[in-house]
């Protein structure tokens, strides 16, 4: 927006002196800045937070923008859309035989003979070769998620428990840190056997009422 009215290029040249600015110009100008004044008024809808940041849903009556949320789901949320959404799609069903679906998943409830140990495990760790999700086979692989941090990971876990109709206890960064450390040797992702091959653990820690610490 620096435009030159000034004509400084000709500073040196006897006659020219500061024009006037023509007044075709400034109309074209002045109509630019109310159609970016509309065009901002009709658009941003009125500068909410939520309307950017999709993630903030608070809506805290008045319309009024809350102040940074620190809800896990709504933080593993965002950070499941940075990192899974890919794969696992914003509907958390995956695609059909390749990414298995987070809806429904024994492994993301720990139903069954599944624990809370070998969601976080396998989310570590990763995972290859054949898989069987809720009756689906896959064979397939994911790159280990262990440059997240215990709170990032227990964030996300908590979010995809809660999301789509699933209803899991969360997972707490302790828990993760746990597993993270018993884990620690493992070098290559899991196979569904290695995986299944650990008794399930379904720990009072990860389920407790206790607020994740910040
Ligand atoms: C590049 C694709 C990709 C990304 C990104 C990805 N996954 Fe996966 N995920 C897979 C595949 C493929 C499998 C099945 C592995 C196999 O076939 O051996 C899987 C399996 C899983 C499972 C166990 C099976 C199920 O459906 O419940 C969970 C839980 C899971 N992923 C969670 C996550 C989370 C959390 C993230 C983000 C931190 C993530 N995934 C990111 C591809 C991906």
């Amino acid at each position: 927006m620096n435009h030159d009215h000034h004509n400084n290029q000709h500073e040196n040249g006897s006659e020219e002196t500061s024009r006037p600015l023509s007044p075709w110009l400034v109309g074209a100008f002045m109509l630019a800045l109310c159609w970016g004044g509309f065009y901002l008024a009709f658009n941003s809808g009125g500068f909410r937070q939520d309307v950017y940041e999709s993630n903030a849903v608070n809506w805290a009556g008045g319309g009024v923008a809350a102040a940074a949320p620190v809800d896990p789901k709504v933080v593993g949320k965002r950070l499941y859309n940075q990192n899974c959404v890919v794969c696992h799609q914003a509907s958390g069903m995956g695609v059909a035989g390749q990414f298995p679906p987070l809806v429904g998943s024994e492994y993301v409830l720990a139903e069954g003979n599944m624990g809370d140990n070998h969601l976080v495990m396998l989310v570590l760790n990763g995972l290859q070769g054949h898989f069987m999700v809720k009756g689906q086979a896959y064979n397939n692989a994911m790159v280990p998620w262990k440059q997240l941090s215990d709170e990032q990971i227990a964030d996300i876990l908590t979010y995809i428990r809660s999301d789509w109709g699933n209803n899991a206890p969360p997972i707490t960064p302790d828990f993760v840190a746990q597993i993270r450390k018993e884990t620690a040797s493992a070098t290559d992702s899991y196979t569904q056997e290695q995986l299944m091959a650990m008794p399930a653990m379904k720990p009072a820690a990860s389920q407790g009422s206790a607020p994740a610490k910040k």
